[in-house]
């Protein structure tokens, strides 16, 4: 071994006893907390990054490369582009939509369908390319697009649908994929919550023109920061690759057409496009490649803790509603949401208050309904019938962890502390029953 191969031997193993000790997420009921999120990343993601910025290549590149052909794999697409967000992915695929490369392109003032129950840049790509996005409510029980009244929502101006699978729950695929047929629309599946999920056997992004991904820190499986959009569109990926790096043709897989095109300009500067800077770095898809291959074995656990707390809750169904997963679909639980049903006897703010107080973190369902934030009302934008289900998921909705760290004592001290708060209205709702058989 040459003097390189041993310093890095030595720090990968300096970095491997430092996670070995210190890398302990598991549940300490000495000093119980439950956060929302804990790391998906390890020594050997650590030691990726690092053996990354010692070799220097650090600036997009092979490794990039490699990467979005992994994931691509993984979801069986053709493509995969990699950006430094899950909501640079995003704005990469609505630019895409948008842009003159793209055949019967999208224009200024056309519409697009997007759940209300979304994230701020599942929408703002669109306002940012003057199209006009369409608030559609979410059904109650899955909350994703509620599908009647998505086809009541299109017009003639309408393109696209923009849809979000919600908290890992699959949307129903044959429905939306059948009315993009019927209209004509383009599709982008939203699935920085849903890595991982599959409907009826196919995984979520493979089904519309694109989908995008989020590699942040919370998310299923991190790059610290980071993103991914997967398409079998070669057109569609190319001009990605493009609008992705400042407009250039040097990372298009037909760069040689340009170079061929215009001998006149430096074949390292051809700016063929309007683009943006949003590449990622070496050192995110180096901790991509490990991470990827763990996916599977992290979902594994989230389903097993959303089991837990369904059959555990299960005695309070007259008080909460839970999301239902999408039949034929793999719901892979970003996290897992409550919501207070009707005449509940506490509202969210005390349950959360309680829950919060015994340091289990708790947050809103996504943001809620995205029509009632203030940014929307700036722009141009249409709400199609009412939004009464987002509504109620922003106003009576919260979520608790249930990541791939959660064990078998984190999610029974969630449970007993659940039933602390639990016990005066259950004890109430036992006298009444006594009452009526008295
Ligand atoms: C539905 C949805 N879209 C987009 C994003 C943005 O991803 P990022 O944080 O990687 O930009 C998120 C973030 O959680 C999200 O939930």
């Amino acid at each position: 071994m040459d003097k390189k191969q041993v310093l890095l031997q030595k720090i990968q193993e300096n970095i491997k006893e430092y996670c070995d000790h210190y890398f302990d997420f598991s549940f300490n009921p000495e000093n119980p907390k439950v956060h929302l999120h804990e790391p998906t990343t390890g020594s050997d993601e650590i030691y990726a990054a690092v053996e990354t910025m010692l070799s220097t290549y650090t600036t997009m590149g092979k490794k990039v490369r490699a990467f979005e052909k992994q994931y691509a794999d993984y979801t069986k697409t053709q493509y995969g582009v990699m950006s430094n967000s899950g909501s640079s992915a995003n704005l990469l695929a609505v630019a895409t939509l948008a842009n003159p490369f793209t055949p019967d392109y999208l224009k200024p003032g056309d519409e697009v369908l997007v759940p209300a129950l979304s994230w701020s840049t599942t929408i703002w790509p669109l306002i940012q390319h003057q199209l006009v996005p369409v608030l559609v409510d979410c059904d109650i029980n899955d909350f994703n697009l509620d599908l009647n009244k998505l086809e009541e929502a299109i017009s003639p101006k309408t393109r696209a649908i923009k849809l979000v699978h919600v908290y890992g729950n699959p949307c129903n695929m044959d429905a939306i994929m059948s009315l993009a047929k019927k209209y004509n629309l383009f599709v982008i599946e939203d699935c920085c919550e849903a890595m991982g999920s599959f409907y009826d056997g196919k995984p979520v992004g493979s089904f519309g023109d694109m989908g995008n991904f989020s590699f942040f820190f919370s998310h299923h499986i991190s790059t610290l920061e980071g993103g991914i959009s997967v398409t079998s569109n070669f057109d569609l990926a190319e001009t990605m690759r493009i609008l992705r790096a400042h407009g250039w043709s040097r990372e298009a897989d037909e760069h040689q057409k340009y170079v061929k095109m215009y001998p006149e300009i430096d074949p390292r500067f051809i700016f063929i496009n309007v683009g943006y800077n949003l590449r990622p770095t070496e050192v995110n898809a180096a901790m991509g490649q490990h991470q990827l291959p763990k996916l599977d074995a992290l979902i594994d656990n989230r389903r097993e803790t959303a089991a837990f707390y369904l059959k555990q809750f299960a005695k309070y169904e007259e008080f909460f509603q839970f999301q239902r997963e999408t039949p034929k679909g793999k719901h892979v639980w970003f996290g897992f949401p409550f919501i207070l049903k009707d005449n509940t006897p506490f509202t969210v703010k005390e349950i959360t208050t309680f829950i919060q107080a015994h340091h289990i973190e708790t947050r809103p369902i996504i943001a809620g309904n995205m029509a009632r934030h203030p940014a929307l009302k700036m722009y141009p934008h249409r709400i199609s019938s009412n939004l009464n289900n987002a509504d109620i998921v922003m106003k009576k909705g919260f979520a608790i962890a249930c990541h791939h760290a959660i064990d078998q004592n984190a999610r029974e001290y969630i449970a007993s502390i659940i039933d602390k708060f639990m016990q005066p209205y259950a004890t109430q709702r036992n006298k009444k029953t006594k009452e009526c058989y008295a």
